[in-house]
């Protein structure tokens, strides 16, 4: 009985402190609610804001924020996702209204395409490994460069990648801004890149602190 009292303080103790963690939840000295009221600028979706979604948080946790167009969409959608589907109409107009107001550009795109020629002509690639990424909105331009420029040097080096590209994703509308393809004779090539000690290093020290998203895909030859 002693355990189940103090695992129960425990428990709650612990809900509390993350409740009081999140802006917008009651904490110490919450702003009114007219006064977050009085920071949402007039515009379509105000209005959707002001009663959908403050029926489970309260504006602070929203007007505390910036974030981008594909970030807001992206916490909207899921927002949403929550009461009902088929909200796809209001989560624009709410996502857009966000975007505008509580707004940030992303990451600029640095356009620096390069592509390497595969060591030689007649090295035959069975494998391609793709990551496609976006850069967190704070990142600079310089610190893009230099991200691109230390990943493809740190590429070349290494004897087994075959063939290297470089470059920006194409689309517009994609979710991710940047990508690099590295080829392979085979899977054994591969795994020994995946395991290189420049690669690992790389991605720890440089790529990964800057890195918001990323998708990363194998392409096997049939
Ligand atoms: C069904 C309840 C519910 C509704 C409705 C809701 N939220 Fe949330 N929201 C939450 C909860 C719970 C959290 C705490 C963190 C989490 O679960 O992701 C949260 C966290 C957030 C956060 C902080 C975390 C992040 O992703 O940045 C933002 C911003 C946010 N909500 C915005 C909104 C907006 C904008 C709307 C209206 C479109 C909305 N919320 C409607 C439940 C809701």
């Amino acid at each position: 009985m002693k355990v189940k009292t103090v695992l129960t303080a425990l428990i709650l103790t612990t809900a509390l402190v993350i409740a009081t963690s999140i802006p917008g939840f009651s904490g110490p000295a919450p702003q009114s609610a007219a006064d977050l009221a009085s920071q949402l600028p007039p515009g379509e979706g105000k209005g959707y804001v002001q009663t959908i979604c403050t029926s489970c948080h309260g504006l602070g946790l929203i007007v505390a924020q910036q974030k981008t167009k594909i970030g807001w969409e992206a916490t909207v959608y899921d927002m949403l996702g929550r009461i009902s589907a088929g909200m796809d109409r209001e989560a624009d107009i709410i996502s857009s209204y966000l975007a505008a107001h509580f707004g940030v550009e992303p990451a600029p795109s640095v356009v620096d395409n390069t592509m390497a020629e595969p060591a030689s002509s007649d090295v035959e690639i069975k494998i391609y490994h793709q990551v496609v990424f976006r850069f967190k909105p704070e990142v600079s331009v310089d610190q893009i460069k230099h991200v691109l420029d230390t990943g493809r040097a740190m590429l070349e080096s290494i004897p087994e990648v075959a063939a290297v590209i470089v470059g920006t994703v194409a689309q517009q509308d994609s979710d991710y801004t940047h990508g690099l393809v590295t080829g392979f004779k085979n899977n054994d090539d591969l795994q020994s890149y995946r395991s290189h000690p420049a690669h690992r290093d790389w991605l720890t020290d440089i790529y990964r602190p800057l890195i918001e998203a990323s998708l990363v895909t194998d392409i096997v030859a049939p």
